[in-house]
């Protein structure tokens, strides 16, 4: 029998979830009732929601374990019929998108606070994915933010803690709880995309690669796939073990949190790939013998290079970048004659793009790569990706690199940041911007020459959305670019995003500094912006 607690929930006091979910800390999440009513506020904005199925799992941080017998409960008492859970409550985000998808659910709760640290004082997050398998878009978060605000009960159940560690059926009330594989559903559809045989080969003829899982979800996900079916050595996969805290470490995939990989790849014993995947699954980095492929670049060598992989052997319908992407993957649309979408940053503007079969494959400068087989971005298919495409081509990552920069010319990249600036500064900063960029058409900048200047807008092709103020471009005539946004993911006071990009035809000129390249137009957006005048920041606080 199932017993309604009705019980009245503490004001919600969080800040409005971003397309990321609400993330707060744990103990935020700890309060009495706060975690209850967000999923409820989450459930009463779900239209036909009942007789449905629900997918559940997470990243495996600290409170995964109790926030997944609290949803279930709920879910049992809000009239869902069947929830699919990751055993021990445990799904990638590209795996719950991947689940989601498979099992025609309705939607599922996705638990974790992606790249950001986890344990007891730390942070945690919840996030609502729609039925495509992405994630749920603004008119949703929106409605479900705004139920937060007037709820005053929830619907639980009164029952024990469910057993979600062995696979299998059980019944809560009136529902099934189904406890699934973590890892088969989304194996089996990596092995329907990519040519597992020939990366065995590849393995067995002495390639050499490490994955670092960063103490995060993709342990056994890499594990699986890499040291299992693909046979590469035990050991492969690096910091496999998902621990709740991630080993005190941030498991954000880049050169400075990922160093003691970046360290093998430079070691007198370097293996011939890197990789590293962030808390959820879904970011990742590439690296090769002493050299780092930038998520642009990354993005562009995998367009160019999808038709040698099965899934893609038809070509690509169309690609899609976020704005502040670099533009290399542009010359490679250009070349195969496929048309590239501009977006605003954030994952879920692909959702329409991927829905409509316009686009195969997207990217964000900040480590997220995918295509149309879950609706997520997603880290191990990016390193798989590249493992056939390495594995097909027998050449070294840097070579890889190289040729291709000699087919398509070079985009010098690079993104500054400004942490912790003053909100108020920052935004006086963005309307100064707003107000003078757009003069600057036709003028000389040092050595470069302004084509035009604008405040990014983006309208859906596909519904007509329209996303305004999306970040202010500088577009020189050689193709070499700046954008200036702020972060809408920040939690204390603002960080401006100074993304410089200087493309470079010319083949000698490949193996330059980066940081150097694109001094000059660095010391030209610091000039327009007024950075060291409106924020007293003589330096970026992080560089990528
Ligand atoms: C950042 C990244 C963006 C990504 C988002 C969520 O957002 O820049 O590409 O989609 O995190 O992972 P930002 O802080 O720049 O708004
Ligand atoms: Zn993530």
């Amino acid at each position: 029998m199932i017993a309604h607690r009705i019980v009245s929930t503490v004001p919600f006091s969080g800040q409005k979830p971003g397309t990321s979910g609400l993330r707060k800390k744990v103990t935020v999440f700890q309060q009495p009732h706060y975690l209850e009513n967000f999923i409820q506020a989450i459930f009463d904005s779900l239209e036909d929601s009942a007789r449905q199925t629900l997918v559940v799992g997470g990243d495996g941080r600290f409170f995964n374990r109790p926030a997944v017998q609290v949803i279930l409960k709920m879910a049992a008492a809000n009239g869902f019929e069947r929830c699919l859970v990751g055993q021990g409550g445990i799904l990638s985000t590209p795996a719950a998108s991947c689940v989601i998808r498979k099992y025609h659910a309705f939607g599922g709760l996705v638990l974790s606070a992606s790249h950001n640290p986890g344990g007891p004082q730390e942070d945690f997050g919840i996030k609502y994915n729609i039925g495509n398998g992405g994630p749920a878009p603004e008119k949703v978060t929106d409605a479900i933010y705004t139920r937060t605000g007037v709820i005053d009960s929830y619907r639980i159940l009164a029952a024990p803690d469910v057993d979600i560690d062995s696979l299998g059926q059980r019944i809560l009330g009136d529902m099934t709880v189904e406890v699934i594989d973590s890892v088969r559903d989304y194996v089996t559809l990596m092995q329907n995309l990519f040519d597992f045989n020939r990366i065995r080969d590849f393995f067995r003829s002495g390639f050499r690669m490490r994955f670092d899982a960063m103490h995060a979800v993709t342990g056994p996900y890499a594990r699986a796939i890499l040291e299992e079916m693909l046979g590469a050595p035990v050991g492969t996969v690096m910091n496999a073990i998902p621990l709740e805290d991630f080993g005190g470490h941030h498991p954000d995939p880049n050169l400075v949190h990922a160093c003691d990989l970046v360290q093998t790849l430079h070691g007198p014993d370097a293996p011939d790939f890197g990789a590293a995947s962030d808390g959820d699954g879904d970011r990742n980095m590439i690296l090769g013998r002493m050299s780092f492929v930038t998520p642009s670049d990354s993005l562009a060598v995998i367009a160019a290079n999808a038709h040698l992989i099965p899934g893609y052997a038809e070509g690509l319908a169309g690609v899609a970048r976020s704005m502040p992407t670099s533009s290399a993957v542009d010359r490679v649309a250009l070349k195969k004659g496929i048309r590239v979408h501009e977006t605003p940053t954030g994952w879920k503007f692909f959702g329409n793009l991927l829905d409509s079969g316009a686009v195969t494959l997207c990217g964000e400068e900040s480590f997220g790569t995918g295509s149309n087989h879950v609706r997520e971005k997603d880290g191990v298919w990016a390193v798989l990706m590249w493992l056939n495409i390495l594995a097909v081509r027998r050449k070294s990552v840097a070579e890889i690199l190289r040729i291709h920069w000699r087919g398509y010319g070079r985009n010098y990249y690079s993104r500054h940041d400004y942490e912790g600036i003053d909100s108020a500064a920052a935004d006086a900063m963005m309307t100064h911007l707003r107000a003078t960029v757009p003069g600057l058409a036709d003028r000389r900048l040092g050595s470069f020459t302004v084509a035009c200047g604008d405040d990014f807008c983006y309208t859906d092709p596909v519904d007509g959305s329209v996303s305004s103020r999306q970040g202010v471009r500088v577009l020189f005539t050689d193709g070499s670019r700046i954008v200036f946004r702020l972060s809408g993911t920040g939690t204390e006071g603002a960080t401006l995003r100074v993304y410089v990009e200087k493309y470079e035809p010319d083949h000698t000129r490949h193996d330059q500094n980066t940081q150097e390249t694109l001094a000059e137009l660095v010391q030209l957006a610091n000039t327009l912006a007024e950075i060291r005048e409106r924020t007293g920041r003589t330096q970026p606080s992080v560089v990528t």
